[in-house]
């Protein structure tokens, strides 16, 4: 099984990238958070040092652009494609207010013409170039109806994936996802079809099977990795268990690269909690640890409750 790791603005980026990489592995394709070109230049010095190959090495990364002008896509694709990429990754799914304020993301859905064009721009542009594009879409952004139309118009389109996140846009992250529309997708799509949504477990992956009458391949998972690190190991046979040996590395590694890159140290902490939101369900019984650890403003506080929170899991020796 082929096994994606999902975008996730402000988690992925690249000093996580490079440390799950090499604890964990077992990922074939990394998706970057998107990058958001505008008039005045294709990426931000931010966005392409999250990008850049050097610091990207063994990764297979997949950069995605998030925006509605096919001008400004063809932009930073061809910068992208200048960098070494040969696949970019439209965002159409964002459903954040500020992105679809703009018409961007999930709020492109709706506008069937304009995208028609857009999609016609990029994709003779992919053509001369030799580059592919996939896209990642949700079912629409009023109504997951929207689909049916939708499917049509990428079916026009040699899109090289189709990672389907099966909402709408005021679905958010939550609840479950419509799977019924993905069906959908598996009986109309002409594009190879990637699943994204809620696999969290192995057996997540499981009830998806059933539910699809075969095994999805390949699958994408964004929270379901970070939550537990080691859901690649299982979904690909090679472990049963959470490693804690294994999350330990990973958070001193991401600790200790974001304290080189990051500051005033608070701004480090802020980085560390959000990763910690989705880890404390692996320290369920640490509740008050874990609350603490969430206010701490200092590094010394910080790891006092880390450290021993990640202790107390290791195997005895
Ligand atoms: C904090 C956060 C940031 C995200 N950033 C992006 C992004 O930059 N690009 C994107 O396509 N999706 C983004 N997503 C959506 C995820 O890639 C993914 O589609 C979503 O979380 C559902 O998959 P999951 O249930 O496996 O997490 C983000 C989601 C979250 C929660």
């Amino acid at each position: 099984m082929e096994l994606y790791f999902a975008p996730l603005e402000g988690i992925t980026g690249y000093i996580f990238r490079n440390a799950y990489n090499g604890i964990y592995g077992h990922i074939d394709k990394y998706f970057a958070p998107f990058i958001s070109p505008s008039d005045k230049c294709p990426m931000t010095s931010r966005e392409r040092k999250d990008i850049a190959p050097e610091n990207n090495t063994g990764i297979n990364l997949v950069p995605q652009i998030l925006t509605s002008r096919s001008e400004h896509f063809i932009e930073a694709a061809k910068e992208l494609q200048l960098m070494g990429y040969n696949e970019v990754n439209l965002n159409l799914g964002c459903p954040s207010g500020t992105v679809c304020a703009k018409g961007k993301g999930a709020a492109f859905l709706p506008e069937t013409p304009a995208l028609q064009r857009f999609l016609d721009d990029i994709y003779s542009y992919a053509a001369q170039e030799n580059m592919k594009i996939s896209i990642k879409t949700r079912l629409g952004y009023y109504n997951p109806d929207e689909f049916y139309d939708l499917m049509e118009i990428f079916n026009n389109f040699p899109v090289s994936e189709l990672i389907v996140h099966p909402r709408i846009r005021s679905d958010f992250y939550k609840g479950k996802t419509r799977k019924e529309y993905y069906i959908y997708a598996l009986e109309h799509s002409k594009c190879p079809l990637v699943y994204n949504g809620n696999i969290f477990t192995v057996n997540d992956y499981k009830d998806l099977s059933v539910s699809f009458g075969f095994d999805p391949d390949p699958i994408m998972s964004g929270r379901g990795l970070i939550t537990d690190p080691s859901l690649a190991d299982k979904l690909k046979g090679f472990a049963t268990d959470s490693d804690f040996t294994k999350l330990k590395k990973l958070h001193d590694t991401v600790y200790h690269e974001y304290q080189k890159v990051i500051s005033p140290d608070i701004n480090v902490l802020y980085k560390m909690r959000e990763l910690w939101s989705y880890w404390q369900v692996l320290f369920d019984s640490s509740e008050r640890d874990i609350k603490r650890l969430m206010k701490a403003k200092k590094y010394s506080e910080y790891e006092e409750i880390a450290y021993r929170l990640l202790e107390d899991m290791q195997p005895e020796a």
